[in-house]
Protein backbone atom coordinates (compact mmCIF):
# COMPACT_ATOMS: atom_id res chain seq x y z
CA UNK A 1 0.00 0.00 0.00
CA UNK A 2 1.41 3.25 -0.80
CA UNK A 3 2.45 5.31 1.94
CA UNK A 4 0.07 8.27 1.58
CA UNK A 5 -2.80 5.78 1.45
CA UNK A 6 -1.13 4.55 4.58
CA UNK A 7 -1.10 7.46 6.11
CA UNK A 8 -4.36 8.93 5.36
CA UNK A 9 -5.40 5.38 6.97
CA UNK A 10 -3.64 6.08 10.34
CA UNK A 11 -5.32 9.88 9.99
CA UNK A 12 -8.80 8.57 9.60
CA UNK A 13 -8.65 5.60 12.44
CA UNK A 14 -7.09 8.72 14.66
CA UNK A 15 -9.53 11.53 14.12
CA UNK A 16 -10.76 13.68 15.61
CA UNK A 17 -7.25 13.64 17.62
CA UNK A 18 -3.90 14.35 16.30
CA UNK A 19 -1.27 12.47 14.85
CA UNK A 20 2.06 13.70 15.97
CA UNK A 21 4.66 14.00 13.06
CA UNK A 22 7.02 12.07 15.54
CA UNK A 23 4.87 9.39 16.08
CA UNK A 24 3.46 9.20 12.14
CA UNK A 25 7.43 8.81 11.39
CA UNK A 26 8.14 6.14 13.61
CA UNK A 27 5.10 4.15 12.56
CA UNK A 28 6.03 4.19 9.12
CA UNK A 29 9.66 3.71 9.39
CA UNK A 30 10.36 7.51 7.51
CA UNK A 31 11.05 11.07 8.05
CA UNK A 32 9.79 14.14 9.35
CA UNK A 33 9.82 15.35 6.43
CA UNK A 34 8.54 12.30 4.38
CA UNK A 35 5.33 12.76 6.28
CA UNK A 36 5.20 16.45 5.90
CA UNK A 37 5.55 15.74 2.14
CA UNK A 38 3.17 12.84 2.35
CA UNK A 39 0.46 15.31 4.13
CA UNK A 40 1.05 17.61 1.10
CA UNK A 41 0.17 15.41 -1.22
CA UNK A 42 -2.86 14.37 0.46
CA UNK A 43 -4.44 17.83 0.92
CA UNK A 44 -3.46 18.50 -3.33
CA UNK A 45 -5.32 16.02 -3.54
CA UNK A 46 -8.25 17.17 -1.79
CA UNK A 47 -8.52 15.63 1.57
CA UNK A 48 -8.35 18.44 4.90
CA UNK A 49 -5.44 17.76 6.34
CA UNK A 50 -5.28 20.31 9.20
CA UNK A 51 -1.86 20.41 11.10
CA UNK A 52 -0.96 22.57 14.76
CA UNK A 53 2.32 23.37 15.87
CA UNK A 54 3.12 21.37 19.05
CA UNK A 55 0.29 18.52 17.91
CA UNK A 56 1.20 17.19 14.71
CA UNK A 57 -2.01 16.63 11.98
CA UNK A 58 -5.53 15.70 11.94
CA UNK A 59 -7.69 14.38 9.52
CA UNK A 60 -10.96 16.33 9.05
CA UNK A 61 -14.26 14.73 6.89
CA UNK A 62 -15.39 16.65 3.59
CA UNK A 63 -17.43 16.31 0.84
CA UNK A 64 -14.90 14.81 -1.61
CA UNK A 65 -15.73 11.03 -2.63
CA UNK A 66 -12.65 8.88 -1.40
CA UNK A 67 -12.03 4.95 -1.53
CA UNK A 68 -10.50 4.85 1.59
CA UNK A 69 -12.64 7.00 3.36
CA UNK A 70 -15.43 4.56 2.49
CA UNK A 71 -13.72 1.70 3.16
CA UNK A 72 -12.47 2.26 6.69
CA UNK A 73 -16.46 3.05 7.27
CA UNK A 74 -17.13 -0.33 6.13
CA UNK A 75 -18.25 -3.31 8.50
CA UNK A 76 -15.02 -5.89 8.47
CA UNK A 77 -17.06 -8.45 6.78
CA UNK A 78 -17.59 -6.18 3.91
CA UNK A 79 -15.05 -5.84 1.44
CA UNK A 80 -15.50 -4.82 -1.73
CA UNK A 81 -13.39 -3.76 -4.43
CA UNK A 82 -13.60 0.22 -4.11
CA UNK A 83 -13.33 2.67 -7.46
CA UNK A 84 -14.27 6.09 -7.07
CA UNK A 85 -14.09 8.60 -10.42
CA UNK A 86 -14.63 12.33 -10.42
CA UNK A 87 -16.35 12.15 -13.68
CA UNK A 88 -18.25 8.77 -15.31
CA UNK A 89 -20.94 8.54 -18.28
CA UNK A 90 -22.89 6.32 -16.32
CA UNK A 91 -21.60 3.89 -13.57
CA UNK A 92 -23.86 1.36 -14.44
CA UNK A 93 -22.27 1.47 -18.45
CA UNK A 94 -18.55 1.61 -16.98
CA UNK A 95 -19.32 -1.83 -14.03
CA UNK A 96 -21.20 -3.11 -17.77
CA UNK A 97 -17.96 -2.99 -19.81
CA UNK A 98 -15.88 -3.53 -16.48
CA UNK A 99 -17.96 -7.30 -16.36
CA UNK A 100 -18.11 -7.46 -20.45
CA UNK A 101 -13.90 -7.92 -20.53
CA UNK A 102 -13.49 -10.67 -17.82
CA UNK A 103 -15.84 -11.92 -15.38
CA UNK A 104 -15.46 -10.04 -12.06
CA UNK A 105 -13.43 -11.53 -9.30
CA UNK A 106 -15.29 -10.00 -6.37
CA UNK A 107 -18.03 -7.67 -5.56
CA UNK A 108 -16.91 -4.17 -7.17
CA UNK A 109 -18.33 -0.95 -6.60
CA UNK A 110 -17.81 2.37 -8.85
CA UNK A 111 -19.04 5.65 -6.99
CA UNK A 112 -18.54 8.93 -9.19
CA UNK A 113 -19.00 12.38 -8.53
CA UNK A 114 -20.92 13.27 -11.61
CA UNK A 115 -22.25 11.55 -14.57
CA UNK A 116 -22.59 12.73 -17.99
CA UNK A 117 -24.85 10.17 -19.42
CA UNK A 118 -26.68 8.69 -15.88
CA UNK A 119 -29.64 6.63 -17.01
CA UNK A 120 -32.79 5.46 -15.36
CA UNK A 121 -35.66 2.78 -16.08
CA UNK A 122 -37.21 2.70 -19.26
CA UNK A 123 -34.35 4.86 -21.28
CA UNK A 124 -35.00 8.03 -19.23
CA UNK A 125 -32.05 9.86 -18.27
CA UNK A 126 -31.10 10.75 -14.63
CA UNK A 127 -29.53 13.98 -13.44
CA UNK A 128 -26.71 13.56 -11.93
CA UNK A 129 -24.95 16.87 -10.59
CA UNK A 130 -21.54 17.13 -9.75
CA UNK A 131 -21.09 17.49 -5.75
CA UNK A 132 -24.48 17.25 -4.35
CA UNK A 133 -25.13 13.22 -5.25
CA UNK A 134 -24.29 10.41 -5.69
CA UNK A 135 -24.32 7.62 -8.21
CA UNK A 136 -22.92 4.11 -7.45
CA UNK A 137 -23.66 0.84 -9.00
CA UNK A 138 -22.57 -2.79 -7.18
CA UNK A 139 -20.93 -5.50 -9.54
CA UNK A 140 -22.55 -8.70 -8.34
CA UNK A 141 -20.45 -11.48 -9.62
CA UNK A 142 -23.09 -14.61 -10.24
CA UNK A 143 -21.80 -17.91 -9.98
CA UNK A 144 -23.52 -20.75 -12.71
CA UNK A 145 -25.17 -22.44 -10.10
CA UNK A 146 -25.77 -19.05 -7.76
CA UNK A 147 -29.96 -18.27 -7.98
CA UNK A 148 -30.67 -14.69 -8.87
CA UNK A 149 -34.13 -12.61 -8.40
CA UNK A 150 -34.44 -9.56 -10.04
CA UNK A 151 -37.83 -8.59 -8.41
CA UNK A 152 -36.48 -9.19 -4.36
CA UNK A 153 -33.11 -8.25 -5.15
CA UNK A 154 -34.54 -4.47 -6.61
CA UNK A 155 -36.45 -4.48 -3.36
CA UNK A 156 -33.91 -5.36 -0.96
CA UNK A 157 -32.10 -2.92 -2.54
CA UNK A 158 -34.56 -0.32 -1.75
CA UNK A 159 -35.10 -1.21 1.99
CA UNK A 160 -31.07 -1.08 2.31
CA UNK A 161 -31.29 2.73 0.94
CA UNK A 162 -34.38 3.40 3.26
CA UNK A 163 -32.77 2.17 6.30
CA UNK A 164 -29.55 4.29 5.22
CA UNK A 165 -31.55 7.46 4.83
CA UNK A 166 -33.48 6.83 7.82
CA UNK A 167 -30.41 6.17 9.83
CA UNK A 168 -28.35 9.02 8.78
CA UNK A 169 -31.41 11.95 8.37
CA UNK A 170 -34.35 12.96 10.10
CA UNK A 171 -36.21 11.60 7.27
CA UNK A 172 -39.49 9.42 6.74
CA UNK A 173 -39.13 7.31 3.80
CA UNK A 174 -41.47 5.80 1.48
CA UNK A 175 -41.29 3.50 -1.27
CA UNK A 176 -43.17 3.64 -4.16
CA UNK A 177 -43.28 0.21 -5.55
CA UNK A 178 -41.02 -0.98 -7.48
CA UNK A 179 -37.85 1.05 -6.51
CA UNK A 180 -38.17 4.64 -6.27
CA UNK A 181 -37.32 6.07 -2.94
CA UNK A 182 -39.52 9.23 -1.88
CA UNK A 183 -38.70 11.72 0.86
CA UNK A 184 -42.02 14.15 1.45
CA UNK A 185 -43.67 12.76 -1.68
CA UNK A 186 -40.95 13.28 -3.90
CA UNK A 187 -38.40 10.95 -5.74
CA UNK A 188 -35.26 11.09 -4.01
CA UNK A 189 -33.08 8.17 -4.81
CA UNK A 190 -33.76 5.75 -8.41
CA UNK A 191 -32.50 2.21 -8.39
CA UNK A 192 -31.65 0.44 -11.84
CA UNK A 193 -30.88 -3.51 -12.25
CA UNK A 194 -28.81 -4.71 -15.13
CA UNK A 195 -27.64 -8.25 -16.05
CA UNK A 196 -24.49 -9.20 -17.61
CA UNK A 197 -24.48 -12.14 -19.89
CA UNK A 198 -21.72 -14.20 -20.80
CA UNK A 199 -22.51 -15.30 -24.22
CA UNK A 200 -20.72 -17.95 -24.64
CA UNK A 201 -21.50 -19.92 -21.46
CA UNK A 202 -25.21 -19.24 -22.34
CA UNK A 203 -25.76 -17.34 -18.78
CA UNK A 204 -25.65 -14.44 -16.49
CA UNK A 205 -22.27 -13.56 -15.42
CA UNK A 206 -22.88 -10.10 -13.13
CA UNK A 207 -25.46 -8.15 -12.01
CA UNK A 208 -25.26 -4.07 -11.32
CA UNK A 209 -27.42 -2.39 -8.80
CA UNK A 210 -27.63 1.25 -10.10
CA UNK A 211 -28.22 3.73 -7.37
CA UNK A 212 -28.53 7.61 -8.01
CA UNK A 213 -29.33 9.48 -4.80
CA UNK A 214 -30.15 13.73 -4.81
CA UNK A 215 -28.68 14.35 -1.84
CA UNK A 216 -28.74 17.86 -1.76
CA UNK A 217 -29.61 18.34 -4.89
CA UNK A 218 -32.43 20.68 -5.96
CA UNK A 219 -32.62 22.48 -9.40
CA UNK A 220 -33.69 20.10 -11.38
CA UNK A 221 -34.70 20.51 -15.25
CA UNK A 222 -38.08 20.67 -16.29
CA UNK A 223 -39.58 17.55 -16.92
CA UNK A 224 -38.67 15.95 -13.40
CA UNK A 225 -38.76 19.57 -11.65
CA UNK A 226 -42.17 18.74 -9.84
CA UNK A 227 -41.62 15.13 -8.61
CA UNK A 228 -37.82 14.97 -7.85
CA UNK A 229 -36.38 16.01 -4.65
CA UNK A 230 -33.68 16.05 -2.54
CA UNK A 231 -33.12 14.02 0.63
CA UNK A 232 -32.20 17.01 2.46
CA UNK A 233 -31.49 20.65 2.20
CA UNK A 234 -28.02 20.66 4.13
CA UNK A 235 -26.10 18.40 5.95
CA UNK A 236 -22.99 17.44 8.27
CA UNK A 237 -23.29 13.63 6.99
CA UNK A 238 -20.31 13.41 4.42
CA UNK A 239 -21.04 11.73 1.27
CA UNK A 240 -18.43 8.99 2.15
CA UNK A 241 -20.62 7.73 4.87
CA UNK A 242 -23.77 7.48 3.23
CA UNK A 243 -21.76 5.06 0.68
CA UNK A 244 -20.37 2.98 3.59
CA UNK A 245 -23.66 3.22 5.29
CA UNK A 246 -25.44 2.22 2.11
CA UNK A 247 -23.01 -0.48 1.11
CA UNK A 248 -23.12 -2.10 4.91
CA UNK A 249 -27.11 -2.14 4.64
CA UNK A 250 -27.08 -3.36 1.45
CA UNK A 251 -24.11 -6.55 1.63
CA UNK A 252 -25.95 -6.88 4.92
CA UNK A 253 -29.48 -8.38 3.50
CA UNK A 254 -27.71 -9.59 -0.08
CA UNK A 255 -26.89 -12.76 1.66
CA UNK A 256 -30.41 -14.30 2.02
CA UNK A 257 -32.12 -11.66 -0.15
CA UNK A 258 -34.01 -14.47 -2.13
CA UNK A 259 -35.60 -15.50 1.17
CA UNK A 260 -37.17 -12.17 0.81
CA UNK A 261 -36.85 -11.94 4.88
CA UNK A 262 -36.98 -8.29 4.52
CA UNK A 263 -40.62 -8.00 2.65
CA UNK A 264 -42.02 -7.26 5.67
CA UNK A 265 -39.74 -3.76 5.98
CA UNK A 266 -40.61 -2.88 2.42
CA UNK A 267 -44.37 -3.31 2.82
CA UNK A 268 -43.91 -1.12 5.65
CA UNK A 269 -42.09 0.99 3.96
CA UNK A 270 -44.46 1.42 1.71
CA UNK A 271 -46.93 3.99 0.49
CA UNK A 272 -48.97 2.01 -2.59
CA UNK A 273 -50.48 -0.84 -0.10
CA UNK A 274 -54.52 0.06 -0.24
CA UNK A 275 -54.10 3.15 -2.48
CA UNK A 276 -55.61 3.32 -5.83
CA UNK A 277 -52.65 3.43 -8.54
CA UNK A 278 -52.48 4.11 -12.64
CA UNK A 279 -49.89 1.07 -13.57
CA UNK A 280 -48.26 1.37 -16.68
CA UNK A 281 -47.15 -2.43 -17.96
CA UNK A 282 -45.31 -2.23 -21.66
CA UNK A 283 -47.89 0.02 -23.50
CA UNK A 284 -50.77 -0.81 -21.66
CA UNK A 285 -52.20 1.13 -18.82
CA UNK A 286 -54.42 -0.05 -16.03
CA UNK A 287 -55.98 1.00 -12.68
CA UNK A 288 -57.13 -0.72 -9.37
CA UNK A 289 -56.47 -0.67 -5.68
CA UNK A 290 -52.87 -2.35 -4.40
CA UNK A 291 -54.17 -5.19 -2.24
CA UNK A 292 -50.06 -6.55 -1.37
CA UNK A 293 -46.80 -6.60 -1.92
CA UNK A 294 -46.39 -10.39 -2.22
CA UNK A 295 -43.41 -12.52 -0.96
CA UNK A 296 -41.76 -12.48 -4.71
CA UNK A 297 -41.87 -8.57 -4.90
CA UNK A 298 -44.82 -8.49 -6.92
CA UNK A 299 -47.42 -5.95 -7.07
CA UNK A 300 -51.13 -7.51 -5.94
CA UNK A 301 -53.72 -5.38 -7.76
CA UNK A 302 -57.41 -5.69 -7.61
CA UNK A 303 -59.07 -4.48 -10.86
CA UNK A 304 -62.18 -2.35 -10.71
CA UNK A 305 -63.60 -5.83 -11.88
CA UNK A 306 -62.63 -6.98 -8.71
CA UNK A 307 -60.24 -9.35 -10.30
CA UNK A 308 -57.02 -9.60 -8.79
CA UNK A 309 -53.95 -10.00 -10.85
CA UNK A 310 -49.95 -10.04 -9.83
CA UNK A 311 -47.47 -7.73 -11.06
CA UNK A 312 -43.85 -8.57 -11.44
CA UNK A 313 -43.15 -5.62 -13.83
CA UNK A 314 -44.61 -2.17 -14.69
CA UNK A 315 -44.31 1.49 -13.13
CA UNK A 316 -46.67 2.80 -10.55
CA UNK A 317 -47.51 6.33 -12.80
CA UNK A 318 -50.13 7.67 -10.56
CA UNK A 319 -50.98 7.30 -6.95
CA UNK A 320 -53.74 8.09 -4.84
CA UNK A 321 -55.82 9.13 -7.49
CA UNK A 322 -58.95 9.61 -5.28
CA UNK A 323 -57.67 11.58 -2.88
CA UNK A 324 -55.42 13.78 -4.79
CA UNK A 325 -52.71 13.56 -2.31
CA UNK A 326 -50.08 12.48 -3.88
CA UNK A 327 -49.52 12.38 -8.40
CA UNK A 328 -46.53 10.21 -8.84
C1 LIG B 1 -34.74 5.18 -12.29
O1 LIG B 1 -35.24 5.90 -11.41
O2 LIG B 1 -35.31 4.97 -13.36
C2 LIG B 1 -33.42 4.55 -11.99
C3 LIG B 1 -32.30 5.55 -11.90
C4 LIG B 1 -30.95 4.92 -11.63
C5 LIG B 1 -29.84 5.93 -11.64
C6 LIG B 1 -28.54 5.34 -11.19
S1 LIG B 1 -27.32 6.58 -10.90
C7 LIG B 1 -26.10 5.38 -10.76
C8 LIG B 1 -26.35 4.36 -11.85
N1 LIG B 1 -25.79 4.83 -13.11
C9 LIG B 1 -26.72 5.08 -14.01
O3 LIG B 1 -26.51 5.50 -15.18
N2 LIG B 1 -27.93 4.80 -13.52
C10 LIG B 1 -27.87 4.36 -12.15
Amino acid sequence: MATQTEVLRQLIKMAPDYCSGDDLAHEFGISRTAIWKTIQGLQSSGYTIESRHGRGYRYVANNQLSAPVIQAGLPSGVVPQLVVLPTVDSTNAYLKRLASQAPLPQPTVVVADTQTAGYGRSGRSFYSPESTGLYLSIGLPMPAKESFDPGLLTTSTAVAVAKTLTKLFEVQVELKWVNDVLVNHHKVVGILSEAVADLEAGQISTIVVGIGINLTTNDFPGAIATKAGAVTQQTTVTRNQVVSTLLAEFFKRYQTYTTGDFMADYRRLSMVINQQVELKRGSKKLTGIVKDIDSTGALVVQLPSGQIQRLSSGEITKVNLLTGAYHG
